[in-house]
């Protein structure tokens, strides 16, 4: 006789969900960066701000119905900045409005300083299991670049706190700076392993348009490295972290075994639904058998206004057509080094002779009723996602 499923269990083919929970305020603005965020100025509007986030989620639990809740990922912005007091009200709301998977991952984006490393142990009493922290290099005069607010001596003290606050810990880190050898990359990268992380982000570092740095590059403040000069760094990174035990799973994404593979991460490149709440954040709901994608208002007091006027945070919500939701799978499963199942992907309706080209051409592997990236097609993807998507 089986047992009863207990009321917190999941039901049996109630979908799965992830929530992502945008908090857009930083302590400063990095000259790199062109996600929405803005200079954190104290006052009232954090606390409305925590308080809309929940009213929102409660909003939108109406409309997703029952869900097997998979992730919580405190994004920013640098939501290491919240009260912690605030993360565990927003937690407890999505744990009751949903139901916790039994390893649901809560992930929290941190900045490396002094002040923040000291509310670690708060956040994981708040009911936070895994630090995802900017550590973005192990370089004194590299951080000053990237006019970070902390030095290499301040990271590691911030990673070796997170090691003890919390069970899991990833390390987002940007390379291929002006200057950088692949010598000096691959000592920095090792020395950044030695802290212990589960999980490693290198980021290429991007000249985004319209940031400090895009008009550095305009006025030939500095030169990035060229193309041969990143695939090098590339190159290493890719050395560096194999022989260290970490699996390449994702293009940017390294984790030490399945189990640290980054829960939220995989909800998006495997097509899972999403809620998003707070400034700017976007969700993808399948509603009645239609992919729908929310956006929310980028600016803080819209994003108030709006939840204040209908409860709901986003202010647009559109039907995708099936040919472009399958566009986006595409998209995104191919990031992915296990690529994503051929049936996810029939709108597209891509030709045998056109994914047997690629094949040729060493871009896609000869994986019968999967599309699958190889390492080369991993390098292109833009142009393996036009070509199969035309
Ligand atoms: C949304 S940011 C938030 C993290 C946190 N606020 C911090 O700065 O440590 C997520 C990550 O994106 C990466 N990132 C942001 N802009 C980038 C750029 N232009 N090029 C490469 N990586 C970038 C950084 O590694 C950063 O840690
Ligand atoms: S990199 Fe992080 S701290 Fe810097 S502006 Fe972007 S979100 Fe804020």
């Amino acid at each position: 006789m089986t047992a009863a499923p207990g009321p917190g269990a999941p039901k049996l083919g109630v979908p799965k969900l992830g929530v992502y929970i945008h908090w857009p305020y930083c302590a400063r603005i990095c000259p790199y960066c062109d996600f929405n965020v803005v200079k954190a100025r104290g006052g009232d509007e954090p606390a409305a701000l925590a308080r809309a986030i929940v009213a929102d989620l409660e909003a939108q639990a109406a409309l997703t119905g029952p869900r097997e809740l998979v992730s919580v990922f405190f994004g920013g912005g640098t939501p290491s900045l919240m009260d912690p007091a605030w993360a565990s009200e927003i937690l407890a709301a999505a744990r009751r409005l949903w139901t916790p998977a039994s390893d649901l991952e809560v992930t929290l984006e941190a900045n490396p300083t002094d002040a923040e490393a000291a509310r670690f142990a708060d956040f994981a009493a708040a009911g936070v299991d895994r630090l995802s922290l900017g550590l973005q290099a192990l370089d004194d005069a590299a951080l000053g670049f990237l006019g970070r607010n902390h030095d290499a001596a301040t990271g590691v003290r911030a990673a070796r706190a997170a090691v003890a606050a919390f069970p899991r810990l990833s390390l987002d880190l940007i390379y291929a700076r002006p200057g950088q050898t692949p010598a000096a990359w691959r000592d920095e990268l090792s020395r950044a392993l030695d802290l212990g992380p589960e999980h490693v982000s290198p980021y290429q570092l991007t000249i985004e348009p319209g940031t400090a740095f895009d008009r550095a590059v305009r006025r030939g403040a500095f030169t990035p490295p060229d193309p041969d000069t990143g695939a090098a760094l590339f190159e290493t990174t890719q050395a560096v972290l194999e022989a260290a035990g970490f699996d390449a799973y994702e293009v940017s994404n390294h984790a030490r075994g399945a189990a640290a593979r980054s829960r939220h991460n995989l909800v998006y490149w495997q097509g899972l639904d999403y809620v998003g709440a707070g400034p700017g954040a976007h969700g993808r709901l399948t509603l009645a058998g239609a992919r729908q994608a929310t956006y929310a208002a980028p600016k803080v007091a819209d994003y108030l206004a709006r939840v204040g006027e209908t409860g709901l945070g986003f202010e647009t919500r559109e039907t995708l057509s099936a040919r472009e939701a399958a566009e986006e799978r595409l998209l995104a499963g191919l990031r992915l080094t296990e690529g994503l199942p051929m049936a996810e992907l029939a709108a597209l309706e891509v030709a045998p002779e056109r994914v047997s080209a690629l094949v040729e051409l060493g871009l896609l592997a000869d994986d019968p009723g999967r599309l699958r990236a190889t390492a080369a097609g991993r390098l292109v993807l833009d142009r393996l996602t036009a070509e199969l998507a035309a």
